[in-house]
């Protein structure tokens, strides 16, 4: 038996911008999806799930092949979820040369599904691990982290950058700009986060942003601006100096260019009445700055806090279930037994 585990992620800067190859800084939190992998003596695929939400729900299958299982599953986010198992199977299979290869996986995790932190991507990433550990075909994390990518590519009908599976694999802060994907230094950020309860349909915003990219000239800039924030961002995080005291005026100019991104995201039409609530909420309660991360539609904010009152602040928000810091996670994808 094998246990393998991954973070989630928040985007400091650069979502959507990047799926058309303006540069995105993505940032590693310490809310994981945690998957054990046991060898089976057939080729099926039994998949137990809990906790994909933070509600938490149970939901077990058996597949022959490791094709997208054909069972009744609760809802239409644990059935995505489900396909992304899959797709970390097929990937563990190649990579271990053993197509016929089953598993028993079990699933636990404390990311949000489909709020964007990662959730899909943490699952990918620590489900590849632990799979192809469990066959004695350890690969390695640059491997790991292009075949979670292929994972969530195919799941999302090629609507995938790099981003959250590099960030999850490798943990930290990273920069993805196409291909090229680097962890970069960063000090430890005073996150906190809050979750309308609800999610985004990735596939679906990412359409929406090309369709009004293709028609409007100015959202063309509104992504070629994006790009700029994350420039500016990342000279910043490249200042930053271990002694998080000492990065007081650099947490101020990061939180702004946090607003700057929140705005533009919203011009390209895939923030909601609740993220901007969260965010509003969380600039008056005193964070140095506030945007929606991830595909947007719903689902999470990524504040700056420097105050200790913005959870407490979200918390009494109308539309936000939940609320929580959240600290870097230094560490990517690990073994955890
Ligand atoms: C989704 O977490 C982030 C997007 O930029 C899509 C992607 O990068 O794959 C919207």
């Amino acid at each position: 038996m094998t246990v393998c585990s991954a973070p989630g992620k928040v985007y400091l800067f650069g979502e959507h911008a990047v799926v058309y190859g303006e540069p995105a800084v993505p940032a590693a939190i310490e809310r994981r999806a945690t998957v054990t992998a046991e060898p089976r003596s057939d080729d099926h695929v039994r998949v137990e799930a809990t906790d994909l939400s933070l509600d938490g729900f149970t939901v077990e299958y058996s597949g022959g092949t490791g094709a997208r299982p054909d069972v009744d599953v609760p809802t239409p986010l644990v059935e995505a979820a489900m396909g992304y198992v899959d797709a970390a199977v097929r990937q563990a299979r190649a990579a271990a040369d053993s197509p016929n290869a089953g598993f028993d996986i079990t699933i636990e995790s404390d990311i949000p599904l489909g709020a964007g932190l990662g959730s899909s991507a943490a699952v990918v990433v620590a489900g590849i691990d632990a799979a192809t550990r469990a066959l004695g075909e350890p690969i390695d994390r640059r491997e790991l982290a292009d075949r979670a990518y292929r994972a969530e590519f195919e799941v999302q009908d090629g609507q995938a950058s790099r981003a959250d599976t590099f960030c999850s694999t490798m943990g930290g802060a990273v920069r993805i700009e196409g291909d090229d994907c680097n962890p970069i230094d960063a000090p430890n950020l005073p996150f906190v986060i809050g979750f309308d309860g609800g999610a985004g349909d990735t596939g679906e915003l990412v359409a929406g942003v090309r369709e009004l990219k293709s028609t409007y000239r100015f959202a063309d800039d509104t992504v070629t601006a994006i790009g700029d924030i994350v420039q500016t961002g990342e000279r910043l995080l490249a200042e930053a100096v271990p002694e998080a005291d000492a990065n007081r005026e650099l947490l101020v100019e990061l939180g702004e260019l946090m607003d700057f991104n929140h705005g533009l995201l919203a011009a390209l039409g895939v923030s909601a009445r609740s993220l901007d609530a969260m965010v509003w909420t969380a600039r008056e309660a005193g964070a140095y700055g506030a945007k929606l991360t991830g595909a947007g539609g719903g689902g999470c904010i990524v504040a700056l806090d420097p105050t200790g009152e913005v959870e407490v602040a979200l918390s009494y928000t109308q539309g936000c279930e939940d609320a929580f810091h959240a600290s870097l996670a230094t560490e990517g994808v690990r073994v955890e037994e």
